[in-house]
């Protein structure tokens, strides 16, 4: 018989069992295959993105890199040569815009020798083509840490300025004078004399040290060595919100007080300014001192 070419290819049940199960299974199996495929680029953990690479990072990262502003927190300054590389060598690096080049000490001779409230004064308010803080506002980086790069510029061109003293914890926020008054000389006023101190190790002691508890005959005078010894650590640049020497619109609305008043407070302290500026001078020259600083803005 030669009908072999011609038979049915499915001789036995078992080969009908087999044909059964390929001929739906075949086609169920590439289905699904392909919807795998097609949807596999996109999959993630049932219905949600929790899988996905990005929340895989976020999670595992460590948390010193996260930036969160808390008010609160006790802050954490940028090194001078942090702020430095982060704004400054903008301009700075290069010397672009006829900055005073980061390094040379022949550009920044001539500026070194204006000391360094001068310099940190200019950087706070701009000069020329230098913006005011070198273009950032007071919420990125704080006076201190402007005064920190300052310092990193200044010492790496040449100069040999003390470290800007850090500001004391809270002082230089706005309730300052609410803190203050509820600690009383707790904990906050030592960290504020500290500072005081610090603040003042960085004032050139030019002036006689006259002030040192003895009472000079001259009044005025007295006022004002004290001030250049003492005062003027904060009150020349308005360190820590201090009213500026000289600045009418800081001093007009504290000098509404009874003369007494302002007396007093430069004499027992009021928020981040210390008692007697932190020093031991005698009360006739801190009030003298007082005089000072007022007969500026009369
Ligand atoms: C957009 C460019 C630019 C940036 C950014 C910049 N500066 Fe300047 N800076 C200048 C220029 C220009 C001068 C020279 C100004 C002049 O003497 O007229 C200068 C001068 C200075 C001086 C010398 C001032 C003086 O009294 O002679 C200091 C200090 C200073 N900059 C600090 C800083 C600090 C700190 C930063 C970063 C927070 C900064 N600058 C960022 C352009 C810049
Ligand atoms: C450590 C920085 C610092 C030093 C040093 C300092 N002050 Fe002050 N001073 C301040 C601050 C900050 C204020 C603003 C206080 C406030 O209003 O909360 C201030 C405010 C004052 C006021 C105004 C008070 C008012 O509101 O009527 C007088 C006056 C004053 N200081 C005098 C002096 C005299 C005098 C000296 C030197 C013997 C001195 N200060 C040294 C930081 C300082």
């Amino acid at each position: 018989m030669s009908e072999a070419p011609h038979g049915a290819p499915i001789k036995t049940p078992a080969q009908l069992i087999a044909a059964v199960i390929a001929g739906f299974a075949v086609p169920i199996i590439i289905i699904v295959l392909l919807a795998v495929y097609v949807d596999n680029s996109t999959r993630t953990g049932a219905g949600t993105d929790s899988l996905s690479e990005a929340e895989v990072t976020a999670r595992i990262k460590p948390f010193a890199q996260v930036d969160i502003r808390d008010a609160n927190a006790p802050r954490v300054y940028k090194t001078g040569e942090e702020v430095y590389k982060a704004v400054c060598s903008a301009c700075h690096a290069s010397g672009a815009a006829g900055a005073p080049k980061f390094t040379n000490t022949a550009d920044w001779a001539p500026r070194i020798a204006q000391g360094f409230d001068t310099l940190l004064h200019t950087a706070l308010t701009g000069k020329g083509a230098m913006p005011p803080r070198g273009g950032t506002s007071p919420d990125d980086y704080s006076d201190f840490e402007i005064a920190r790069a300052v310092t990193y510029m200044a010492n790496n061109s040449g100069a040999s300025f003390p470290q800007p003293a850090e500001p004391a914890a809270g002082a230089a926020a706005a309730s300052g004078a609410a803190a203050a008054a509820a600690t009383g000389a707790s904990d906050a006023g030592a960290a504020q004399a500290a500072a005081a101190m610090a603040a003042m190790a960085s004032v050139p002691q030019a002036a006689a040290p006259a002030a040192g508890g003895t009472q000079s005959a001259d009044a005025s005078q007295a006022g004002k060595a004290l001030y250049q010894q003492v005062c003027q650590a904060c009150h020349a640049a308005g360190v820590l919100n201090a009213p500026k020497f000289g600045d009418k619109d800081a001093w007009a609305p504290r000098l509404k007080d009874p003369i007494d008043t302002v007396y007093n407070y430069a004499l027992h302290g009021k928020g981040a300014m210390p008692p007697k500026g932190g020093s031991n001078a005698s009360d006739a020259d801190v009030k003298a001192a007082v005089d000072y600083m007022v007969s500026a803005v009369k």
